[in-house]
């Protein structure tokens, strides 16, 4: 088995993480969050989206918590922009990357942005084009990969499909996302196997969520097939808010043990990662949803 050498780990906790959250978590938190991950050595994060208020109410803050980051070079800083206006008021702020988000499905387009998958390529095209003419990176996040919460299994066809209209208008890479944690290995690899007829390997991210429990078996699928990039979300956080349902993102802490078993880089201090997740864990009042933290934790408090 070749299985890379070293990964590269981007926490979405404070973004997909924190957007399902009904009480308002404080700005202030979050930037501290971001303070304690880039701590812990994770040298990318998804830090905010710009969407409508309405949509999503827990993103609000996106000005206030960009503002407040003490950023620290070399540590990638991405938000998720849907269209022009989130583009716009994004720039401002200057992230060094910019997300895109569409979906392989119809019905999930139509839920999460309001839109036919078509209408969205439209609408990110100028704001594809806007980002790379200022010099910020654009990623593209492809929602229900291999199942839809409204249309049920979705075919790698419809996944290839969404990464060539990605490649078209643009976008520098792509994260292969199970939005709702219904996949297994072989349908995880076939979707990343749709989305390389479009991307190399270096430019294909893994986004796994785990209300299965699958997303470590997912994981390691994408790594025998040479992936190197995943998202993960500090103590498990998240969970979209148009996927009812649907839990968290695998936890960082989860993927960073998997890694260090496998004698794979991450550049990441799991101990500080520990405390990151105890930290966001303490304020929302509940456990983490990492099992390597809470027997971490557990160890430690004997
Ligand atoms: P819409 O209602 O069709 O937009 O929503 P519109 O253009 O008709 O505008 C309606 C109102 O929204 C107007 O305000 C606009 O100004 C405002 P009004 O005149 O009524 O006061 N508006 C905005 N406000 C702030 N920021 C903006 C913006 N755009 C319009 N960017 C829209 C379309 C895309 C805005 C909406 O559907 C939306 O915000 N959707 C976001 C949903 C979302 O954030 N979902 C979660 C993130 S995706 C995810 O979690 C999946 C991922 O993790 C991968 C995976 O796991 O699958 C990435
Ligand atoms: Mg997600």
């Amino acid at each position: 088995m070749n299985l890379p050498s070293k990964v590269r780990l981007i926490d979405v906790g404070p973004r997909d993480g924190l957007q399902n959250e009904k009480q308002p978590v404080p700005a202030a938190v979050k930037i501290e969050l971001v303070h304690r991950l880039q701590a812990a050595g994770l040298r990318e994060i998804e830090v905010t989206s710009y969407v409508s208020p309405k949509w999503v109410p827990q993103m609000a803050d996106n000005h206030e918590v960009m503002q407040g980051i003490n950023r620290q070079p070399g540590v990638r800083y991405s938000v998720l922009t849907p269209n022009l206006k989130g583009y716009e008021a994004a720039a401002l702020d200057k992230p060094d990357e910019i997300v895109v988000f569409g979906a392989a499905s119809e019905a999930f387009s139509q839920k999460n942005i309001n839109c036919s998958i078509a209408e969205s390529i439209e609408r990110f095209a100028p704001v594809v084009q806007e980002a790379l003419a200022a010099g910020i990176a654009v990623r593209g996040a492809m929602s229900c990969t291999v199942g839809c919460p409204y249309e049920g299994e979705i075919a790698p066809g419809r996944v290839g499909y969404l990464a060539g209209l990605m490649k078209g208008i643009g976008v520098q890479r792509v994260d292969v996302a199970d939005t709702i944690g219904v996949g297994t290995p072989k349908k995880v690899q076939a979707a990343i196997e749709a989305t390389l007829a479009h991307y190399d390997i270096d430019h294909v991210s893994g986004h796994f969520h785990d209300t299965y429990g699958q997303a470590l078996s997912n994981t390691h699928a994408a790594l025998q097939m040479g992936v190197w990039n995943f998202q993960s979300s500090v103590a498990g956080l998240g969970g979209c808010p148009y996927a009812k349902g649907a839990t968290g993102n695998v936890a960082t802490e989860d993927v960073v043990y998997l890694m260090h078993g496998l004698d794979i880089d991450t550049g990441i201090d799991l101990d500080r990662l520990v405390d990151a997740g105890a930290f966001i864990s303490q304020h929302l009042g509940r456990p983490s949803g990492s099992r390597v933290a809470r027997a971490l934790l557990a160890k430690r408090s004997h």
